[in-house]
């Protein structure tokens, strides 16, 4: 069997604060190293890790990836600035660099990178606590996830939908008790696709990591829900709302009549084909909704 370079334990720093490599750690890079293959035709620009703790999974990217001639920019993040000097120490000693930032999250790079994070990799704090654990000083922030382990990763999946780029992927760890499906769900109305790519069961806790992707079946989908309100009416502020659903029910019919008389079949728009009688019916439902045939 083939291998190839990642991190080695005994190159990687330690800190009495900062959280040493661990079995979730080892989980995500197995993941990227059973990826490796499509994340080098992937050829990402920006990589970017969200909590890199002692620097172990960022190291073992850029390694994996060809280390700094690939191509590719690394950045890591943590809000721990002892976690920050570690992974100084981590990379040097592997002879591979990244752009280290002490901060939330990615507060202060969101402006720079927005839309431009082809890889993003987060083994967050999981671990369910009391919610008053979750970013306290030292090295309790490292694994404490507040209610159901959720209170960080909520806090990511938003921000890695704003930061990641069309083709971007993001691999995160969690814990079955952090209900995977639901962040999936969560992710889905982002527009994403998601599948674990690794499973592992160890004594105390069952960890998967998961891939996510943009898809553009989900991206529409996604569209949709933010177009329409959940009775199906054109939703664009509550302010006057109406006004958007008559004028877009009113153009539906004009266009519907133009296609049957110019003999124009399908409307391709935004990823779907619409024909004449498709808009009729989206403009009956308009009215109807307008009418008093809706949910309120
Ligand atoms: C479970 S540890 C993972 C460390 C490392 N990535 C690894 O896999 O070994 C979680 C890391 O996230 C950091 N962290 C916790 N909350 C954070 C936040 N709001 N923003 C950035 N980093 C955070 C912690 O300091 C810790 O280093």
């Amino acid at each position: 069997m083939m291998s190839y370079r990642i991190a080695q334990i005994r190159l990687v720093n330690s800190h009495p604060e900062v959280y040493d490599p661990c079995d979730d750690s080892f989980a995500l890079v197995d993941a990227l190293l059973a990826d490796r293959t499509n994340l080098l035709e992937h050829r990402p620009i920006f990589c970017l890790e969200i909590g890199c703790g002692s620097g172990y999974v960022i190291t073992s990217l850029a390694l994996l990836l060809g280390g700094d001639v690939c191509g590719s920019y690394f950045i890591a993040t943590d809000i721990n600035p002892h976690a920050l000097d570690v992974t100084s120490d981590t990379l040097k000693a592997h002879g591979v660099h990244a752009e280290l930032v002490n901060t939330d999250v990615a507060a202060g790079l969101e402006g720079r990178l927005m839309g431009l994070v082809d890889v993003m990799v987060v083994n967050p704090p999981y671990v369910p606590t009391p919610e008053e654990e979750v970013g306290c000083d030292g090295i309790a922030s490292a694994w404490a996830g507040g209610e159901n382990g959720r209170s960080v990763i909520d806090k990511i999946l938003p921000i890695a939908d704003r930061l990641l780029s069309d083709k971007g992927w993001l691999y995160m760890v969690t814990l079955t008790a952090n209900d995977p499906s639901d962040i999936c769900l969560q992710m889905k109305k982002k527009g994403y696709a998601a599948c674990i790519v690794l499973q592992r069961s160890t004594e105390e806790e069952s960890l998967h990591v998961i891939k996510f992707w943009q898809d553009p079946n989900s991206k529409l989908e996604a569209n949709k829900a933010k177009v329409l309100n959940h009775g199906g009416l054109i939703w664009v502020t509550e302010w006057n709302a109406l006004q958007y659903s008559v004028a877009s029910a009113f153009m539906a019919v004009l266009y519907s009549d133009y296609m049957f008389w110019s003999g124009t079949p399908t409307l391709y728009c935004n990823g779907d084909q619409y024909e004449p009688m498709d808009l009729r019916n989206f403009a009956i439902s308009q009215a109807n909704y307008v009418l008093g045939s809706n949910p309120m």
